[in-house]
């Protein structure tokens, strides 16, 4: 997580991101083209009011005041609030629409990204990342993007304007005035990037301070159980007060720098108005120099000072974006380490857009074919050259020791990951050969940790197959039994059951997706200890339930607790990914091996703690 801060602290300028954050922009063309035409509008209007007022102070102001004109100016006047009223709400619109379609855009894009990227990637990236970027990288991209270029269209145009007629009407002037002009660029900069890099500092504060908040509320237990209370609390004051430290530093500097800018912007414009003044009294011979005409100079000089900082202010901004940049596009671009190769989208679909028609049925037969497979960013193999033969239909159960590879095969035949050497065949054909969604559509998952969304369990149980009628939920919750328990339920079915189900008890989670694996008809059922949460009463039943469940269908079953696997077909035990048993319960019971010892202390155990509870 740190390591990834520091990663993405990028100090240039990368035009390369930027040019894909712009394409995201530039979607919505219309909202776009809206926001600018109102800003080059808005700058018009800038520019030309000063003139306006030029001319009126010239005709009123004169010897000879001609006061014919005084309708013409009242509603050139008029035409000037109006036309500022108008463009000053269009460019707020226009802007604030841009920022969020923006904000829409970065986080549809991410979101579909999100749902093809395949396990490895949220095995190595925290969730908590990507949910900042999510949130506020995308807000934040979006805001300094819209009205970053609003600003900066403004700026530029009126930079432009007003030199531009400067020279025209007076270049002695004008040059005056853009002499000033590397002193300010100097000190914005100075300045910019003393704040920035204050900023920088204290948002790497800032994020040890969240990761600390988030550890804190993750591992409460943990921290209460060990007693780590006193020395989480001194670590967090060190943390708040080097926080504290920093971030008035950057306020310190933050501080100084308009009252400087300002200063400046008036003092270029006090020797503006004394040049001008002085042409005005004793300008050489034959050159006109008006009222009119020094007070034109004194409100652009007032005027030209604003933009150059507003320039300033957005480049650094932009600058300072550059990480959020980089992280955005990195979360809508990383390809996924699993995909279909592209003849396989041709012929069955995307898994946003299902070519179904093409879909054959399948049988369920699985073959291991000399796979070796580690996960990314780890040195050594979890399984090596590994063979193993399912036939369709059959109840196969892993059993072995932590860590000897059981979580890791059942996931390789769901291609959650693939094999880094060898194959995996389904009904005969390499998995690869045909689509991840084809897979899927036909095979049902139940973990130890049971994920369910926040919403009632009828949905939840729904979401195995989304137009199920009410009538299959609950045939498939009495499959799973868990109905009894739903109906104790306040609202039975309709009872809602809280962000990731945690209103209930782990063993009512695995029920529950239970019912959601089964409810699909899946033709491959995979249970990676999914009952073991449940009481050992109730395991009877749901390994009855069980029994009617996974008939005719190619299950996997990983269970701890052998008694749950004694009927099936073939138990594989397992020890460091290296198969060293493979038969019945009563086979290898037989061969009095590795298997007959798990079982046999497991069995012991078993039957210490049942007498110890009777006593
Ligand atoms: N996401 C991962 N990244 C890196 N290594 C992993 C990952 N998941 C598992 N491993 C490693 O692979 C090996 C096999 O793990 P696996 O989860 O398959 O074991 P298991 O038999 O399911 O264990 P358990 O009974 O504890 O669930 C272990 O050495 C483990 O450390
Ligand atoms: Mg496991």
């Amino acid at each position: 997580m740190m390591d990834d801060q520091e990663k993405y602290m990028a100090e240039h300028f990368d035009l390369q991101t930027w040019k894909r954050i712009l394409k995201i922009i530039v979607r919505d063309k219309k909202s776009l083209f809206f926001m600018l035409l109102a800003v080059v509008v808005m700058t018009c209007i800038d520019i030309g009011y000063p003139l306006l007022n030029k001319f009126a102070l010239e005709t009123f102001f004169s010897d000879k005041p001609d006061f014919d004109y005084v309708p013409y100016f009242i509603a050139l006047y008029f035409a000037i609030a109006l036309g500022m009223g108008i463009s000053v709400w269009a460019f707020i619109r226009g802007a604030a629409k841009v920022e969020e379609r923006t904000t829409f855009e970065i986080r549809m894009q991410a979101f579909r990204n999100l749902q093809q990227l395949s396990f490895s990637y949220f095995d190595t990236t925290p969730t908590g990342w990507v949910m900042a970027r999510m949130t506020s990288d995308a807000r934040r991209l979006a805001s300094i993007i819209s009205w970053g270029l609003v600003d900066f269209l403004w700026g530029f145009l009126l930079m432009i304007g007003i030199l531009l007629i400067s020279f025209f009407i007076n270049w002695r002037l004008a040059l005056i005035m853009t002499a000033l002009l590397p002193i300010f660029i100097v000190i914005a900069i100075f300045y910019r990037k003393k704040i920035l890099k204050e900023h920088r500092e204290v948002r790497k504060i800032n994020s040890h301070i969240t990761a600390s908040y988030n550890e804190s509320f993750m591992a409460a237990n943990t921290t209460k159980t060990l007693i780590l209370e006193d020395d989480n609390a001194t670590e967090f004051n060190d943390l708040a007060e080097r926080y504290k430290r920093r971030a008035i530093r950057a306020a310190f500097f933050s501080s100084l720098f308009w009252p400087t800018i300002l200063f400046l912007g008036y003092v270029g414009v006090a020797i503006v108005a004394y040049a001008g003044g002085k042409m005005v009294l004793n300008g050489p011979i034959g050159f006109i120099f008006t009222t009119g005409t020094l007070y034109l100079f004194i409100d652009y000089a007032i005027k030209f000072f604003d933009p150059v900082m507003v320039v300033a202010r957005v480049l650094t901004d932009l600058q300072q974006a550059q990480a959020s940049a980089e992280r955005v596009i990195s979360l809508i671009e990383t390809p996924s380490d699993i995909i279909d190769k592209p003849e396989v989208v041709e012929k069955y679909g995307t898994i946003f857009e299902h070519k179904k028609e093409n879909w054959e049925p399948i049988e369920g037969s699985i073959t291991f074919e000399n796979v070796s497979f580690k996960y990314k960013n780890t040195d050594t193999n979890v399984l090596t050259n590994f063979n193993l033969e399912i036939k369709a239909g059959e109840m196969v159960a892993f059993v072995g020791e932590t860590g000897s590879g059981k979580s890791t095969i059942v996931n390789l035949i769901s291609r959650f990951y693939e094999p880094t050497e060898g194959r995996i065949l389904i009904d005969g054909k390499d998995y690869r050969d045909r689509s991840i969604s084809w897979l899927h559509a036909n095979l049902g998952y139940v973990l130890q940790t049971p994920q369910l969304f926040s919403t009632t369990i009828k949905e939840n149980i729904r979401y195995g197959k989304l137009n199920a009628t009410d009538e299959e939920v609950i045939a498939s919750a009495k499959l799973a039994n868990a109905h009894n328990f739903i109906m104790e339920q306040e609202k039975g079915y309709d009872t809602y059951i809280g962000e990731g189900g945690n209103k209930l008890s782990t063993g009512q989670k695995q029920l529950i997706s239970f019912a959601r694996a089964v409810i699909a008809n899946p033709r491959i059922l995979v249970l990676d200890e999914a009952t073991s949460s449940i009481d050992t009463e109730n395991e009877k039943t749901i390994l009855e339930a069980m029994q009617t469940v996974l008939k005719g269908r190619t299950s996997l079953v990983v269970a701890h607790r052998l008694s749950t696997i004694v009927n099936a077909d073939k138990i594989v035990v397992l020890r460091n990914g290296v198969v060293v048993e493979e038969g019945t319960h009563r086979e290898l019971l037989n061969a009095k091996g590795y298997y007959f010892e798990l079982y046999r202390n497991q069995f012991m155990q078993e039957l210490e703690q049942k007498l110890i509870q009777d006593i």
